[in-house]
């Protein structure tokens, strides 16, 4: 049987056995203390403590994002290959600050707000249609449904083009996982040059009609800055696949996770329920306790020391989000959810230069979900076994089935 000593023994992100899916957590807890600086069977260095984690993703000069070396082997000169090199996230600057400034520019606190009635009303839609059957699947009907339209809308995708994206972006993201099979790499492929079929005719239709460029982000992409600095087609192709991407899975997992989290917590879910307003702190402790992306990476450019360990440039480094989350030298009693956790400086959005670009819109779609579907069916219950969807990277459910009560 694969308990968690065999596990952290051999551990492997290329063989991970079933348990580990299920439950990582004593498997993280045992390498984070036994081997925190652990060398992996590929060569690559996995890293489970806090203030390791933290140090990596701040110093952006030592530990690089770029990928262009480390993914030419894996995936070939394929699309995946050209979307993932040329998407921010796997840049170092100076693409990554051109393509960030002009994201963020957009995700502005007020241009979020503004989207808050529009969310709040597609989930009541959602909600209602549940109630309307007293059974529904969390994920399908509700978690996932819910970041498709706002990503959507951010970009400016007419609602009835909608329907493809989230198999596309589940595709793409699949080939990020440790193990790549020719199957999933196969979907992968497929699925960006589909992406990047779609997206042609969008930018082509928004160079016709631009958008307001406070809240639209495509048509301040299209733009570029006010020194004239402009986004090849590549990139800016490339980096709207992956804003589509990065605001899909991880968001869905957020509310899934969350649902699952206050069914399996009972007595926290009673406390949500008597104080509405923990609803802030209770998304943060959800990011904290089951973060849904639960593996980071790093490149390390310069000779250096990670925790007592001299670590030579060249290095690749794997960032355990979800173990360090739960490191009991930076959280007091971490195994603990506790919806009203202060103070909680998780990892779950990463931090440094490529933290997540997306956090606050995250932050507002998961109080909305989890707040509106908790005071609307506060006796929800499981109506079946939850379904995991296996993955080390992205952690959550493809399946919740649950009675509405
Ligand atoms: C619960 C939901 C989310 C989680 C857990 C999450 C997590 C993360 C993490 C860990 C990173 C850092 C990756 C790295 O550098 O290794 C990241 C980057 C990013 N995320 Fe999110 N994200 C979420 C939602 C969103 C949303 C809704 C959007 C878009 C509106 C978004 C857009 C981005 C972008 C653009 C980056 C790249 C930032 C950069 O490289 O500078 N994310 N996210």
């Amino acid at each position: 049987m694969a308990t968690p000593e065999a596990m952290a023994e051999g551990f492997d992100l290329r063989t991970l056995p079933p348990a580990f899916y299920e439950d990582p957590y004593p498997v993280y807890r045992l390498l984070r203390e036994r081997w925190p600086v652990r060398r992996l069977p590929d060569g690559a260095l996995f890293l489970t403590r806090w203030a390791d984690l933290d140090q990596v993703y701040r110093d952006s000069r030592t530990f690089t994002s770029d990928k262009h070396a480390e993914f030419a082997p894996k995936f070939g000169a394929t699309p995946l290959y050209e979307h993932h090199t040329t998407s921010l996230v796997f840049n170092d600057a100076p693409l990554h600050g051109r393509v960030r400034r002009l994201i963020t520019g957009a995700l502005t606190p007020r241009a979020i707000a503004g989207m808050e009635p529009a969310l709040t009303a597609l989930v009541d839609r959602l909600l209602d249609a549940m109630a309307a059957r007293g059974e529904a699947d969390l994920i399908e009907d509700f978690a996932a449904a819910i970041p498709v339209e706002v990503i959507g809308t951010l970009l400016g995708v007419p609602p009835e083009e909608r329907g493809p994206l989230r198999g596309w972006s589940l595709a793409i993201l699949g080939a990020l996982e440790p193990a790549l099979t020719p199957e999933a790499a196969a979907r992968g492929n497929a699925a960006v040059s589909e992406f990047l079929a779609y997206l042609r005719g969008l930018v082509a239709r928004r160079r016709a009609a631009p958008g307001d460029p406070a809240t639209d982000v495509l048509t301040r992409l299209i733009a570029g800055e006010a020194d004239g600095t402009r986004l090849s087609e590549a990139e800016l192709l490339h980096n709207c696949i992956f804003l589509l991407n990065a605001g899909h899975e991880t968001t869905t997992n957020l509310i899934g996770n969350g649902l699952e989290a206050l069914l399996r917590f009972p007595a926290e879910r009673a406390r949500l329920l008597a104080e509405p307003g923990l609803i802030g702190s209770a998304v943060e402790e959800v990011l904290r306790f089951e973060s849904s992306n639960q593996l980071g990476n790093r490149g390390v450019a310069a000779d250096c020391e990670i925790g007592g360990v001299a670590v030579p440039a060249g290095t690749r480094l794997t960032l355990c989000i979800g173990a360090a989350n739960r490191d009991p030298a930076h959280v007091a009693d971490p195994e603990r959810f506790d919806i009203a956790r202060h103070p909680n400086r998780h990892l779950a959005f990463a931090a440094g230069p490529h933290q997540c670009a997306g956090l606050a819109l995250a932050r507002l779609e998961g109080r909305v979900a989890i707040g509106r579907f908790l005071a609307r069916f506060p006796g929800y219950a499981l109506a079946g076994p939850p379904v995991r969807g296996g993955r080390a990277r992205f952690r959550g459910f493809l399946h919740l089935p649950a009675r509405l009560g």
